[in-house]
């Protein structure tokens, strides 16, 4: 009896794959249809990476949008390492080496304590991670619909 109990379930489990793979086919990745920015894939799928952005060396420094922003960057930073041991970024902005590297100074707010606005003797520790506001410059479609503006006195 127990046998045949199990059987059956066996054969009915069958019947009831058989039915869900049939549906996967009509339905691939059994998302309901949904794209989401992923595309249409389930995410326990891994997909092939989007291609690495291009950062083209000759189209100089892309304007600001909005005063105070960040300056982009407009060179690659790969490889660049920024850790608790190596700011690769300092070796060609921080003040001492600007000059002979012929890049841009950071500017005297990457020196300042970002509490009391107290000028300090080295780079700020909130200012170290550049990445956090510095990002490099790519012609890189936006990822959901953006209707952001230059702000008036930039236009
Ligand atoms: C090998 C030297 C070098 C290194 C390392 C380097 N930069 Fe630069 N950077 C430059 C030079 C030179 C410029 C001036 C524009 C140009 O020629 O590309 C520049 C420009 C910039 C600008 C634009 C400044 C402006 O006034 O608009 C930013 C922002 C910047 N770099 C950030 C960074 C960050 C963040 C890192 C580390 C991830 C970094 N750079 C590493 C050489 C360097
Ligand atoms: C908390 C955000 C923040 C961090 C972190 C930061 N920056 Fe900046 N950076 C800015 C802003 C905002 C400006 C533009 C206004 C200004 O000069 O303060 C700027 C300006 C600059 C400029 C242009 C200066 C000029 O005179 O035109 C350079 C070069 C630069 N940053 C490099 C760096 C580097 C290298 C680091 C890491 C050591 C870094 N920044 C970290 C926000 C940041």
């Amino acid at each position: 009896m127990k046998r045949l109990v199990l059987a059956v379930m066996a054969v009915g489990m069958m019947v009831a794959g058989a039915v869900q793979s049939a549906e996967a086919l009509n339905n691939p990745g059994g998302i309901g249809g949904l794209e989401s920015l992923r595309g249409g894939i389930e995410l326990e799928t891994t997909r092939a990476a989007d291609p690495m952005k291009r950062y083209p060396r000759d189209q100089g420094t892309i304007d600001s949008d909005y005063v105070y922003q960040p300056p982009l960057i407009p060179h690659t930073i790969r490889n660049y390492e920024v850790s608790l041991n190596a700011n690769k970024c300092l070796a060609c902005h921080s003040w001492k080496n600007a000059n002979e590297m012929g890049a841009t100074k950071i500017s005297v707010t990457h020196y300042q304590s970002p509490r009391k606005g107290q000028v300090l003797s080295d780079v700020s520790p909130s200012r170290y991670f550049c990445l956090q506001c510095h990002v490099p410059q790519a012609d890189a479609k936006p990822l959901v619909e953006n209707n952001f503006q230059r702000v008036d006195a930039l236009r």
